[in-house]
């Protein structure tokens, strides 16, 4: 196991690739936010599979926080992160201050990237400025390392969707793959925030996954049937408070009967607040 450049400036991180770039070699970028687990390591395998060189970012980025959000409790891990980092083989891996990636504040006005209608819902309905938060981060993220790939997980679906708009319409020469969802044996996706999770908090997020399942079962008997039997696997459960359980597109637009939909789900449990989603394929029932 070979431990990777660790890069804490921009400067840093250039020099870091500057051999790669020289030998023309292709370079992957997974950015994440640390508290690093078995869903980020995937993502890190598919980047080996992707490009000779593989950069990680670790960096917790304040703008994607709204106010009274869990920014101070985000979980820092930095020794064990690296320590897995090394393990999975990661060439260099890039962990700036807010300071490098901010210089005039998190909070300076000035130019951040907009996250457009898209931005507004879902996710965005609950934490409106959270997507411009990513964007803007991502866009730094991938003009300082210049990625010919930058993977990311569908657990994050509608920030996948939102992240494939903007390297689009910002004309970003950069592939952005989407790797599936890492689930425990029980069907939990995996995500930094569970470890939130209380015990009894935890037995009922399940209910998500579970009718997530249920519903994408139920594809075939079209949309209706898809979001009432999630319906029924939520209700059964009780005790959530769901933001939303919706059936979209694939780029989370208008549904197209008989095509390929995306169930997705947001609950809070206590404090923690929970996203999923799935692929549904939809029969010809009603579209909704
Ligand atoms: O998915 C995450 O961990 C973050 O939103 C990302 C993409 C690293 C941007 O901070």
């Amino acid at each position: 196991m070979s431990r990777p450049l660790v890069a804490a400036t921009r400067g840093d991180l250039d020099a870091a690739l500057a051999p790669a770039r020289a030998q023309g070699r292709s370079l992957a970028l997974v950015p994440t936010m640390g508290a690093l687990h078995e869903g980020h390591l995937a993502l890190v395998a598919r980047a080996r599979e992707l490009a000779d060189v593989v950069v990680v970012s670790v960096f917790v980025n304040p703008t994607q926080f709204g106010a009274g959000e869990d920014l101070d409790r985000y979980p820092r891990t930095w020794d064990a992160d690296l320590a897995a980092l090394a393990g999975a083989g990661v060439d260099v891996v890039f962990h700036p201050a807010v300071s490098e990636m901010y210089p005039d504040g998190p909070e300076a006005r000035g130019v951040t990237v907009d996250a457009g209608p898209l931005g507004g819902e879902l996710e965005g309905a609950v934490r409106p400025t959270h997507f411009r938060g990513v964007l803007t981060i991502v866009t730094k993220l991938l003009g300082l390392t210049r990625p010919d790939v930058a993977v990311f997980g569908e657990k994050d679906y509608q920030q996948l969707v939102l992240i494939r708009q903007a390297t689009r319409t910002l004309c970003m020469p950069v592939h952005v793959v989407g790797c599936p969802t890492i689930r425990e044996d029980d069907g939990l996706a995996l995500s930094s925030r569970n470890r939130y999770l209380t015990a009894d908090e935890r037995r009922r997020a399940l209910a998500l996954s579970r009718a997530l399942r249920a519903g994408a079962d139920a594809g075939a008997g079209g949309a209706d049937a898809v979001l009432d039997a999630a319906h029924t696997v939520l209700e059964e459960t009780g005790d959530l408070d769901v933001d939303y359980l919706t059936l979209r597109s694939p780029e989370l637009g208008e549904l197209v009967a008989g095509s390929e939909a995306r169930l997705l789900v947001a609950a809070r449990l206590g404090s923690t607040r929970l996203i999923d989603n799935i692929a549904v394929r939809l029969g010809a029932g009603e579209d909704r």
